[in-house]
């Protein structure tokens, strides 16, 4: 009996031991990252570049432009790649996202968590929305929105009945809806899908009351950087995906209204139509409104530049996408304009 006491009092001190090492080399943020970071930051600020794919980050990383810092090139964290260097002369954190909302927001923010960033520059490619404009162009709205965040209405109820939990303030129906039965066929039916309504995010500012929420549905560009990008407006950019293949007219870059993002890869010419009807939407993506939203929320200048790589859904049904022919020049064009952009900074002391 004694000797059994013991063996589990030995075992409970193992584990004690065991864990008391695990949760010391694990800790949030370990001293010898913490001592790099601090080292980094001394030589800030820098200019955040926050991009979602390696597809979109290559063109960037192989570009001439693009210098790494010597001493160190990169730093890991949380699963993230923080990399150092300079584009044009300027210091720069270039950090790879991943796919969706969720990635955008939790690597923008632990990038301006952790390291002294002035503003952030946000690229890549997107779908297009907009009839008038080309796969190939680079856009660069001035307004962003996060289109996923919805209240699902009750089949039954219409546009004049409350939504769940309206009158407490969670809810508006100040956005407006998508109604699928709009979208049938044969309209004379109605359809259990009812209505969606658009929602604004809730936003809790660095500055605010902790808790305190405060409602965001557009997210504008910093004021600075959108006046700024019209000088990017005569930039040259690439024509041809190959030596064969090449676009109706020479890509431009062009400031434009409204983009929107959400969880959605949308591939579906009704849907992109809605987008563009009712939100003025020409870039269609799944990352900036939230990387928009953690600049919002920090108080961080933020723009973002999108180069069109298929017509989401809106193209020649024959092709699936056009993304498959298009998307590399796309990715080198919209890399094309990130450097202009910060020559243009660079020069202009901004
Ligand atoms: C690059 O920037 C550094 C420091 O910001 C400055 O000392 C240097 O003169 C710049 N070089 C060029 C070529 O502009
Ligand atoms: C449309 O739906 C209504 C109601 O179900 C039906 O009476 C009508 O025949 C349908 N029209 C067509 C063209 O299918
Ligand atoms: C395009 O053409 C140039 C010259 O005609 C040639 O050197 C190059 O290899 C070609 N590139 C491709 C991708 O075919
Ligand atoms: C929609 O956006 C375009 C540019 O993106 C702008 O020229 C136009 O005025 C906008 N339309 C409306 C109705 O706001
Ligand atoms: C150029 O790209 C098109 C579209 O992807 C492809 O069909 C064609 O074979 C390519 N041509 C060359 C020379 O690589």
């Amino acid at each position: 009996m004694m000797k059994e006491n013991l063996r589990k009092l030995i075992i409970c001190f193992m584990l004690a031991v065991g864990f008391l090492l695990i949760s010391s080399s694990d800790a949030a943020v370990s001293e010898n990252i913490w001592e790099k970071i601090t080292a980094i930051n001394k030589k800030g600020p820098y200019l955040g570049i926050v991009v979602p794919n390696s597809f979109e980050m290559s063109p960037l990383l192989q570009s001439p432009s693009f210098v790494p810092l010597k001493a160190l090139p990169y730093l890991d964290f949380a699963g993230k790649r923080f990399r150092f260097g300079r584009v044009e002369n300027e210091s720069v954190i270039v950090v790879m996202t991943g796919l969706g909302m969720w990635n955008a927001g939790i690597t923008t923010q632990l990038l301006v968590s952790l390291f002294n960033i002035k503003g952030i520059l946000h690229f890549g490619i997107a779908g297009n929305a907009n009839s008038e404009l080309q796969i190939g162009d680079v856009t660069i709205p001035m307004y962003w929105a996060h289109t996923g965040l919805w209240n699902w209405q009750r089949f039954g109820d219409g546009s004049d009945d409350e939504l769940a939990l309206e009158s407490n303030g969670d809810y508006t129906r100040e956005i407006g809806y998508l109604k699928f039965s709009d979208f049938n066929t044969n309209t004379s039916v109605d359809n259990l899908l009812n209505r969606v309504w658009f929602q604004p995010e809730e936003v809790f500012r660095i500055d605010g009351i902790p808790e305190i929420r405060q409602h965001a549905f557009w997210i504008p560009v910093n004021d600075r950087y959108f006046s700024l990008a019209k000088n990017l407006e005569g930039l040259e950019l690439g024509a041809c995906a190959n030596n064969t293949t090449c676009l109706p007219r020479r890509p431009k870059v062009i400031r434009v209204e409204r983009g929107i993002s959400s969880n959605i890869f949308v591939d579906n010419a009704a849907y992109r139509e809605f987008l563009n009807s009712k939100f003025n939407a020409t870039a269609i993506d799944m990352e900036s409104a939230a990387v928009g939203l953690v600049c919002l929320q920090q108080r961080i200048p933020f723009i973002t530049m999108r180069a069109l790589s298929d017509l989401a859904g809106g193209g020649d049904s024959s092709m699936s996408n056009e993304a498959n022919t298009f998307a590399p020049l796309a990715a080198n064009n919209a890399v094309d304009v990130l450097v202009a952009f910060i020559s243009l900074l660079n020069t202009r002391q901004w």
